[in-house]
C-alpha cells in the first residue's frame, strides 16, 4: 500500500517533467553536431523536415529563429500539434500491389491540379531566413507542382512575389489576407490579388486578437495598442460581394464552424490553430478533423477541407487525409528550409513527397485517393496516451 501511495505522490512530478523534444532524436547531433554556429550543414545531410529546424536554430540569429519557432503562452498547442500524430495508429493493409504509388499522389485543390496533397502555408517574414525571401517559395512550388499561399505580411510585396511566377501563367497561387473593417483598404487588397491572377483569397480568421507570444515578446515587445478585429458571418457576406475570387476561411477549429461555413456557401476551409501561435490549448488540426469526422462526416463531401499544423512526416499527411482532409499545409519546416534558399525549399518538398509515397506504400495504399478512415485507429475518447 505504502509503495502505491509513494508512486501516486510522485506521478504528478513525473508527468510535469516529461521531456519534450523539439525534434525527435534521430541521431543528428552525433553526425552533424560539430557544425559551427552561424553555418549550415550540407543540404544533402538533411534527411527529414525536422532537420531543417535543427539547422536553422544554429544558423539564424536568436530573434529570427524565435519568430519562426514560437507558440502562444506555454506552447501546449505547439507541442500538441506535433505530438497528436503520434497518438494515432495506422491499420496497414498487406498483400496489396502498391507499385506505381509515386504516380498516384496528385490531387486537386479548388479545381486546380497539383502533384501532391500538401502545400506551403502562408507565413510572414521569409526574409529573416534568406534575402530572396518568399520568391524562393514561389519558385520551388512551381518546380515541384505544389500550391503556395503567400502571406499578406510577407517580407516582399504581393507584386514582388507574384513576379516570380512563370510568364506563361501556368502557376496557380492563392493569396492570404488579414482584413479589418476598413472597406477601402480591403477593396484595394482584393483588387491587387485579382490583378496578380491569384485564384483564391485565404482569409485568416483565427487571429481576432493578438496572440499571447511570450517567447517572441522577449525579442520584440508586443504593441501597446491591442487590436480586436471584426470577422463574423455578416462581414463574410459583405466581402464576398467585393471580389470575384473565392474566399477560403483559414483557422476553423470546431465542427459547428465547418457547418456554418457550408451554410454560408464558403468554398473551402482550413482547419488550423495557426501553428499554435494564437490561443494556447486550441486543438491540433488532427483533433479538429477527428471532431468533424465523428460528428458530421458528410461535411467532408459538402465542402473542401484542408488542414495545417505540426505536419513533419509523410505519415502525418496520411493521417489527416484518412479522416477526409483534402490537402495539408506545412509552415515552419519550409520557413527553416528557406535558410538554404530555393534549393532548401525544393529539398524539403522532395523529402516530404518521397515520405508520402513510401509511407502510403507501407500502408498498403495503391492510390492516395483511396485512403479513408479504415486505415487509421484511435481509442474511444480520441487518443492513445
Ligand atoms: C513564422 C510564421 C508566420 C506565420 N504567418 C502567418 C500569416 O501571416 N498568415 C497566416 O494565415 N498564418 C500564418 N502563420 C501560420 C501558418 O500559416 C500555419 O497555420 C502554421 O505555420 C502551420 O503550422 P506548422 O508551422 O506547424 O506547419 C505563420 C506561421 C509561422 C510559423
Amino acid at each position: 500500500m505504502r509503495s502505491w501511495a509513494a508512486f501516486l505522490a510522485l506521478l504528478p512530478v513525473a508527468l510535469a517533467t516529461r521531456p519534450f523534444l523539439n525534434e525527435p532524436d534521430t541521431g543528428i547531433e552525433e553526425v552533424l553536431g560539430d557544425t559551427p554556429e552561424g553555418t549550415l550543414p550540407d543540404l544533402e545531410n538533411i534527411v527529414g523536415l525536422p532537420d531543417f529546424d535543427w539547422a536553422a536554430r544554429r544558423y539564424l540569429n536568436a530573434s529570427s529563429y524565435t519568430y519562426y519557432r514560437l507558440g502562444a503562452a506555454g506552447e501546449w498547442s505547439y507541442r500538441n500539434n506535433l505530438e497528436a500524430y503520434g497518438r494515432f495508429r495506422f491499420r496497414p493493409r498487406t498483400m496489396v500491389d502498391i507499385r506505381g504509388i509515386e504516380s498516384r499522389l496528385s490531387t486537386s485543390i479548388l479545381g486546380y491540379n497539383f502533384s501532391v496533397p500538401f502545400y506551403i502555408s502562408p507565413c510572414a517574414r521569409a526574409g529573416l531566413a534568406h534575402p530572396d525571401a518568399e520568391v524562393n517559395f514561389m519558385k520551388a512550388a512551381n518546380e515541384e507542382g505544389i500550391l503556395y499561399i503567400p502571406s499578406l505580411y510577407a517580407t516582399l510585396s504581393m507584386e514582388e512575389i507574384a513576379a516570380a511566377k512563370p510568364e506563361d501563367g501556368s502557376q496557380v497561387h492563392f493569396q492570404q489576407l488579414y482584413l479589418d473593417s476598413n472597406d477601402t483598404a480591403t477593396q484595394e487588397l482584393f483588387s491587387r490579388a485579382e490583378k496578380l491572377d491569384a485564384k483564391a483569397i485565404v482569409f485568416t480568421i483565427d487571429s481576432a486578437a493578438d496572440g499571447n507570444r511570450q517567447r517572441g515578446n522577449r525579442y520584440s515587445p508586443p504593441s501597446e495598442e491591442t487590436e480586436y478585429v471584426l470577422s463574423d458571418w455578416e462581414y463574410y457576406a459583405k466581402i464576398r460581394e467585393m471580389t470575384k475570387l473565392p474566399i477560403i476561411l483559414k483557422g476553423i477549429q470546431t465542427v459547428e464552424d465547418v457547418r456554418l461555413a457550408v451554410q454560408h456557401e464558403v468554398p473551402a476551409v482550413i482547419l488550423s490553430n495557426h501553428g499554435g501561435r494564437q490561443l494556447d490549448s486550441a486543438p491540433s488540426p488532427l483533433e479538429i478533423a477527428l471532431e468533424v469526422y465523428e460528428e458530421d462526416p458528410e461535411l467532408f463531401e459538402q465542402i473542401e477541407i484542408y488542414a495545417d499544423g505540426g505536419v513533419r512526416y509523410g505519415a502525418d499527411v496520411l493521417k489527416l487525409l484518412a479522416l477526409g482532409v483534402r490537402a495539408v499545409g506545412v509552415g515552419r519546416p519550409f520557413m527553416f528550409a528557406n535558410a538554404y534558399g530555393v534549393e532548401g525549399v525544393r529539398h524539403a518538398i522532395q523529402l516530404l513527397k518521397h515520405e508520402l509515397a513510401i509511407d502510403a506504400g507501407n500502408l498498403g495504399l495503391p492510390d492516395l485517393k483511396k485512403i479513408d478512415a479504415s486505415y487509421v485507429k484511435w481509442n474511444s475518447n480520441g487518443w492513445y496516451t
